[in-house]
Order: structure tokens, then sequence, then C-alpha cells
């Protein structure tokens, strides 16, 4: 049985063929409106989320099927100390598929690995969140038509930025991605991505402090959010949350056709004033994270069904 816990548990086939049927499902939706009549999934969320986890249900729902869950850690048992691995024995019983996010990076892997049910990582800690990643691909691949060929740059926490870490990961699989990594010296990414994804597989990259020296270069801007959750100190906290915001005059000297993405929430690193520009496609991923999700559960279920009837 397959989980999805990483972007790597797809290879760039998989992937590949994932996006084609998260937009067949968005231009014919009603083709699959009653694939998952009679299918339940499980939210079981330890950390705040509006996105992941109402695009999960809404993607179970358009389907046909049913959700169950609960989106803190203080209304489930956990907080009578059950472990992640008891609780997914149990949830196993309820689901058809799970969907877990975790303050603690690994967490999904040990739901994984005690589960009778695929599970999807629905963010752990600072680590990765491969269906954000997936919905980013979707929207790059829809704007550009491929996922090779691009300079890209990656903007602000790079150091606890999971979405940042899940990216990262899958684009390097594909041919001619350069990457320019824009962030303070303090929240520079993290070294196992430096080291163990970009540099000990040849990557094109380059670590800069200012966005206004790179911004002419790029064909996709990625905004991330300073991860105030991920801080020590609210101090440290507070003299970073604002060391980038992107306004117009900063995109005015961007090319005409750069595109801008950000995983949202946004705080302040992209001002309101930018929503209007026709290069603003965050909240065009939050609507491809609905198709990627659909796509997801269908895949994994898929698999599900393969691996029981063997
Ligand atoms: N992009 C994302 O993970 O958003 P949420 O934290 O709201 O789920």
């Amino acid at each position: 049985m397959k989980h999805l816990l990483s972007p790597l548990d797809f290879s760039v086939e998989e992937t590949e063929k994932l996006l084609d049927l998260a937009h067949e499902i968005r231009i014919t939706p009603e083709k699959y409106a009653h694939c998952c009549d009679g299918k339940k999934i499980a939210t079981l969320f330890y950390e705040p989320s509006t996105r992941t986890r109402l695009s999960f249900e809404a993607a179970m729902m358009n389907m046909g099927g049913n959700c169950l869950g609960f989106s803190e850690a203080s209304s489930s048992s956990a907080t009578k100390g059950e472990t992640v691995a008891d609780t997914i024995r149990v949830v196993s019983h309820y689901a058809d598929i799970c969907a877990i996010r975790h303050p603690k990076e690994g967490a999904p892997k040990v739901a994984a690995d005690f589960s009778g049910i695929p599970v999807v990582n629905a963010g752990d800690g600072g680590h990765q969140h491969p269906t954000q990643t997936l919905a980013d691909l979707m929207t790059i691949r829809e704007l550009r038509g491929s996922l090779d060929n691009f300079t890209i740059g990656i903007c602000g926490d790079l150091k606890f930025g999971r979405t940042v870490h899940s990216l990262i990961n899958a684009l390097v699989r594909y041919p001619n991605v350069r990457f320019i990594l824009i962030s303070p010296r303090e929240l520079r990414i993290t070294g196992y991505v430096r080291d163990d994804i970009l540099t000990d597989n040849g990557i094109e990259f380059e670590e800069v402090e200012k966005l206004e020296d790179m911004i002419d270069q790029l064909d996709i801007l990625y905004m991330t959010r300073v991860q105030k959750e991920r801080f020590f100190s609210e101090d440290e906290y507070l003299r970073m949350k604002d060391y980038y915001i992107l306004d117009n005059e900063k995109l005015s000297h961007a090319k005409e056709d750069m595109y801008i993405l950000h995983p949202l929430p946004r705080v302040n690193e992209i001002a309101v004033e930018v929503d209007s520009d026709p290069r603003a496609k965050y909240f065009e991923q939050v609507q491809n994270a609905v198709f990627v999700r659909q796509a997801v559960i269908l895949t994994l279920l898929e698999s599900a069904k393969t691996a029981a009837s063997l």
C-alpha cells in the first residue's frame, strides 16, 4: 500500500500522471463526482490549518465521499497521552484514507508504519508538505506548460519552511531548473537541503539576501512567510517577520511573465496591492490544491485496492 510522506514517494512519471489526473478533474469535475461514494477520509490535524484540512475535506466531498477527524490535538485523545501509532491503528477502522498534520517531523512516517490505510503527510514540523508541492507543481505546469528550463526565486523563511523543502526536493528532478535562494542569513536554507539535495545533485543555486538584486532574473517568485510557530524567541521572530515585503515598486523590476506564488497563509510579505497584478497566482494555487488532493486520494485508494487484492 502506498503512502505520500514526501514528494519523492512519487517518481517523476507518477507525478506527471497525477498532475494529468488533477488537470482532468479540473476540466471535467462531473466525471469524478461519485468515484468516492461510500469512502471516508480522516483528517488528523495536531496543528492549525485552513487550506490543507479544508481542501482535503472538499476534495473527498467533491467525489461523493465523507470526512471525519479533528482540527486540533486538544480535542483528541492525544491530550490523554495517546500516541500517533495507537491513534492511526484506531482510525484505520473508521476511514479509508487519512491526512495527518503534526508539529513533530516524522510523525506521519510513524503513522504510516502502523496504519491499515494510506497516510498522507499534510505537513510535519519544518520538514515536508508534499501535497502543497503538488499544488505548486500543477500551478507552474499550467502557467508555463512544463516543469523544466526556468529560474525560481524562493524567498523568505527557507530554514523552517516545509513547503520550500518539499518544493526543492521535487524540482531538482526536472532539467535545467535554477534556484535563487533569497533569505536573511539567520533563515538560510536548512543544511540537508543545501548539501544533500542541491550540492550533491550538482544543481545550480545561489544564496542571496536581497530580493531587489535578483528579481529581474526570475521566471517564478515563490514567496513564503516567516514561520512564527517554529521560533524559540518572540524577539527574534519580530526582527525577521517583515524582512521581505513584495510591493508594486519591487514588482516593477520583474519580467512581464514572472509569476508570483505563495503557499499561504500570507502575513505581510506580499502587499495586498500586488493581488490585482496579473502575475499574482497564489489564489490559483489554492484552487489547484483541491484538484491535486482529489488526484492523490484517488491514486492512493487505487493502490490500497490493488494491495488488498494481492
Ligand atoms: N499552505 C498551507 O499549508 O496552508 P494551511 O496551513 O492553512 O493548511
